[in-house]
């Protein structure tokens, strides 16, 4: 089986994904979209439990071959959906609004 080009792992534990949290995001539907996102560009999605960055959930990683993974915290509205998809679609650079959502993945000890 050959492993796809890119993949995302969507955090969904204590903290991401929590309704009473971060109310006023539809975070079934997010990861609907993002699995559409994943879907569409031959991606594949892993839900995760808590990747211990909680202070900036919704959190995302993508992980694109021969590439270091980058991580996304403040995963919430469409925009950053929107550019996500963009750049998976598309690859190059990190386009500058979702530049503002990078963060560094946590210290290991
Ligand atoms: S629940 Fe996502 S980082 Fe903790």
């Amino acid at each position: 089986m050959i492993s796809p080009a890119v993949r995302l792992t969507v955090c969904r534990d204590c903290c991401c994904g929590n309704a009473t949290k971060h109310p006023g995001v539809d975070h079934d539907a997010q990861l609907a979209r993002l699995r559409e996102i994943a879907g569409a560009s031959g991606a594949a999605v892993t839900v995760s439990d808590c990747l211990d960055v909680c202070e900036h959930a919704n959190v995302v990683v993508v992980h694109r071959r021969g590439e270091r993974p980058a991580w996304f915290g403040f995963v919430k509205g469409d925009g950053v959906l929107d550019d996500l998809h963009e750049w998976i679609k598309n690859g190059g650079p990190v386009p500058d609004t979702l530049e503002l959502h990078r963060i560094s993945p946590p210290a290991r000890s």
